[in-house]
């Protein structure tokens, strides 16, 4: 997969997220403004990127069901809250994101705080409204889903991770071990795509060990995602990354960069890549789509 063929995907996806954004009434303009703000800022959309292909590996029909759309603007609508929430002064305190101003430097810090709020609470309202309509023969597995992204949201997933991450950081003399970063990487950053995938896997009626394959899948992707970040964050261009570098060093951060040095952490991206592709393997439906994104991302330049 190249550049040119992700951004044609990403455009699509864009039109997907657009369709369910909330849409501000007579007082709640400014929240609303603020959240739909964050999101129309733009990103990668890797995280509904990666449902959509995980459906597509295990349904029997091209067709996407609209509760799969929902699910997939509910995932970027809680990422974008947890970039909302990791820009805040009271955590990584940065002033540019996706190319623009972050929510709290155009906003204030409320607002930065609210808008996250509000995203987080929509995703749910959005998949829950889309329950309603389905059919009952359907339940299980939106419940199945449903379940899968409040638990690697919350706190045994993402917000588990940013909290002891910023935790060591803002401690003094904290002596980050090895154990802990990566309980950290597992979560903060693992965790959201390996709901991405699940949930994909989940929608399209796929069996529990492939769920669990495809778990293990995206958390390999997601440490080597990360230490990709961790590595852009010392050596990214900032207009291509949109966000400033060397956010870490100025907040103390112990990164696997910091740990292991540059040309072992740009090892183990590939290490963990190629786990995970190896790993596709063991699903006995055509994976390359899966493997081609995971490959590409390894050589990400934002
Ligand atoms: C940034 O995520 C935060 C991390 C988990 C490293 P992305 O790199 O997916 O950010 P966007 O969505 O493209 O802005
Ligand atoms: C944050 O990691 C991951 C989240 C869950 C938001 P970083 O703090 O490294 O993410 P960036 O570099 O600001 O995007
Ligand atoms: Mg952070
Ligand atoms: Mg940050
Ligand atoms: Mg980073």
């Amino acid at each position: 997969m190249d550049k040119q063929a992700l951004l044609k995907k990403t455009e699509q996806i864009n039109t997907v997220i657009e369709a369910f954004l909330p849409k501000e009434g007579e007082y709640d303009q400014l929240i609303v403004n603020a959240m739909n703000y964050s999101v129309l800022a733009g990103g990668k959309r890797l995280r509904p990127l990666m449902m959509q292909t995980a459906f597509h590996v295990f349904a029997n029909d091209t067709k996407e069901p609209e509760i799969l759309h929902r699910f997939m603007a509910a995932i970027e609508c809680i990422h974008t809250y947890s970039l909302c929430h990791d820009d805040l002064p009271s955590m990584d305190n940065d002033m540019y994101r996706r190319g623009n101003l972050t929510t709290h430097a155009k906003y204030g810090e409320a607002f930065g705080i609210l808008a996250g709020d509000g995203l987080l609470n929509y995703a749910f309202e959005l998949i829950a409204e889309g329950m309603l309509q389905e059919e009952a023969a359907a339940l299980a597995k939106d419940v199945h889903a449903f379940c899968v992204l409040a638990e690697k949201a919350g706190y045994r997933g993402m917000v588990g991770g940013q909290s002891l991450d910023v935790f060591l950081d803002q401690t003094q003399d904290a002596d980050t071990k090895q154990e802990q970063l990566e309980y950290i990487y597992r979560t903060k950053t693992s965790a959201l795509l390996e709901a991405s995938f699940m949930i994909g896997a989940i929608l399209a009626g796929a069996s529990e060990q492939e769920i669990s394959i495809l778990e293990d899948v995206a958390g390999k992707t997601g440490f080597a995602f990360q230490i990709q970040d961790d590595i852009l964050d010392l050596t990214g261009d900032e207009e291509v990354i949109g966000k400033p570098i060397h956010s870490d060093e100025k907040n103390g951060k112990k990164t696997f960069v910091s740990f292991a040095g540059l040309e072992q952490a740009k090892k183990a991206v590939e290490e963990y890549s190629m786990d995970a592709v190896r790993l596709l393997d063991e699903i006995p439906y055509p994976t390359d789509e899966m493997k081609e994104l995971i490959t590409y991302l390894m050589d990400r330049d934002n």
